[in-house]
C-alpha cells in the first residue's frame, strides 16, 4: 500500500493507494470521522460490483449506511442530480459531523463533494475513486462541481476529502476505452512535471500503484502552494482549454480524457509553431499519446472551437491561461487575450 500526504491551507489527508482497500473503508473512516451515518453515492456500473463491500465494511465497523445510486454519464454532474441528493441526505437526518463517500469515478466524487460543501454548510466526504481518471486527477485536491446545460463545472466549490482510498483492484473492471482516457491525465501529468513518469509510460514498463502515486505526489505538490487555483495550478489545465472545447462540442460523445488528449496534442503543435518545443518533443508526446490509443487529431474547425472558447468564463473576463510545455516536464502558463487565443488556436492545426 502506497500512502500520499496531502496539505493544503484549508486540510490535510491521506491517499491511500493499493488493492484491496474497498474492505477497509469502515476502519478507516473511524479513524478520520466522528460519524454516525454515511451515505454512499454511487453509479449504476459501479455499484452491482463494488457497493455491498463498501456498505459491510462500513455497518462492520458500526456506522448507518444508506446508499444512493445515480445513472453513469456526465448528465448526472447536474443541479437536478445535485437536489436530489440533498434531498435524500435531509431525509437520513444527515447532521453536520456525518460523512459522504463518493464510490466511482469524476462524475460521482465531483456530484458528491459539491453536495458535502454545501449540505448544512459543509461535512465530511471520502473519495473512493474506481477510474483511473478519478485516481490520478479528480479524487484529489477538492474541486467539486456540477454542469449547467451552457457550461461544464459552471457552479461548485472548492472543498477537500477527508480521505481517498484508492483500491487499484477496482480499475480491473474499468472498460478499455476508460482506463485509456485516464492515461491522458497521467501523460499530461508527466509533461507538466515529470519526465521520469514519460520514460516510464514510453517504455510501458509500470504499475498501477507507481503511476497513481506519481501523479498524487505532483498534484499534492502543486495543490499545497496554490489550493484555489490562482498560481501554479493552473499547470493542471495543459491540453484543457482547447480539450474543453471540444469535449463541449462532442456533446460528451468524447470523453473527457479523450478531449484531454485531443488537447494536448493541439498545443504542443501549437507550441512549436510558436517556437517554445522542439519538434521532437512534440513528436515524442503526440506517440506516446497514440501509445493508448487516445485520439489527436481535432474533429472539429477552428471556427468552430473559437465560438465555444469564447465562453470560456476566464476569456470572457478578459484573458486566460495558456498552459504550454517548454520541453517535456516543464510548462508555462502564458496569458493570452482573445486576439492571441486566436492565433494559438490557428497554430494548432497542421
Ligand atoms: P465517469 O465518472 O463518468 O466514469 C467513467 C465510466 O466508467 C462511467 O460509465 C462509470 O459508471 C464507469 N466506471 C467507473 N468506475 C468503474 C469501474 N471500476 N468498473 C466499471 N465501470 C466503471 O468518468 P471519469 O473519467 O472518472 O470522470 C470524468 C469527470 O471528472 C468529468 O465530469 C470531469 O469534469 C471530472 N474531472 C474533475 C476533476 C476535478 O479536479 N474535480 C479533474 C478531472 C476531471
Ligand atoms: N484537474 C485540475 C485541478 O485539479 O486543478
Amino acid at each position: 500500500m502506497r500512502c500520499v500526504h496531502v496539505k493544503t491551507d484549508s486540510a490535510s489527508y491521506d491517499v491511500k493507494i493499493g488493492a484491496g482497500l474497498l474492505d477497509t473503508i469502515g476502519r478507516e473512516l473511524r479513524v478520520c470521522t466522528d460519524a454516525k451515518t454515511v451515505v454512499v453515492v454511487s453509479g449504476e456500473n459501479v455499484f452491482p460490483i463494488y457497493g455491498e463491500r463498501v456498505l459491510n465494511s462500513l455497518r462492520s465497523a458500526g456506522f448507518r449506511a444508506e446508499a444512493k445510486v445515480f445513472p453513469s454519464g456526465e448528465e448526472t454532474k447536474s443541479l437536478a442530480s445535485y437536489g436530489e441528493l440533498l434531498n435524500l441526505l435531509t431525509e437520513c437526518r444527515l447532521t453536520r459531523s456525518d460523512c459522504l463517500v463518493a464510490l466511482g469515478g469524476g462524475v460521482t466524487g465531483d456530484l458528491t463533494g459539491f453536495a458535502a460543501a454545501t449540505y448544512q454548510r459543509g461535512i465530511r466526504y471520502v473519495q473512493v475513486p474506481t477510474t483511473l481518471l478519478a485516481a490520478v486527477d479528480s479524487s484529489v485536491g477538492g474541486k467539486t462541481a456540477v454542469n449547467l446545460p451552457a457550461a461544464k463545472n459552471q457552479v461548485g466549490a472548492f472543498h477537500q476529502p477527508s480521505l481517498v482510498l484508492c483500491d487499484t483492484g477496482t480499475l480491473d473492471t474499468l472498460p478499455e476505452r476508460e482506463l485509456n482516457a485516464g492515461f491522458a491525465e497521467v501523460i499530461k501529468d508527466s509533461v507538466i512535471a515529470d519526465p521520469d513518469l514519460f520514460d516510464l509510460l514510453q517504455q510501458g514498463n509500470f504499475d498501477r500503484e507507481s503511476i497513481i502515486e506519481a501523479c498524487v505526489n505532483m498534484k499534492a505538490d502543486i495543490v499545497a502552494e496554490d489550493e484555489h487555483d490562482f498560481g501554479r495550478r493552473r499547470l493542471l489545465n495543459l491540453g484543457h482549454t482547447f480539450g474543453h472545447a471540444i469535449e463541449a462540442r462532442s456533446r460528451y460523445e468524447l470523453l473527457h480524457g479523450e478531449a484531454v488528449a485531443i488537447g494536448t496534442a493541439m498545443i504542443v503543435r501549437a507550441a512549436v509553431r510558436m517556437g517554445i518545443l522542439d519538434t521532437g518533443s512534440r513528436d515524442a508526446v503526440i506517440e506516446l499519446l497514440k501509445q493508448f490509443r487516445l485520439p489527436v487529431e481535432p474533429p472539429y474547425s477552428a471556427d468552430e472551437l473559437f465560438d465555444i472558447l469564447l465562453l470560456d468564463k476566464k476569456i470572457a473576463s478578459g484573458r486566460l491561461h495558456l498552459i504550454v510545455p517548454r520541453s517535456v516536464g516543464w510548462c508555462e502558463a502564458i496569458p493570452v487575450d482573445r486576439e492571441a487565443l486566436r492565433r494559438w488556436l490557428e497554430a494548432a492545426y497542421e
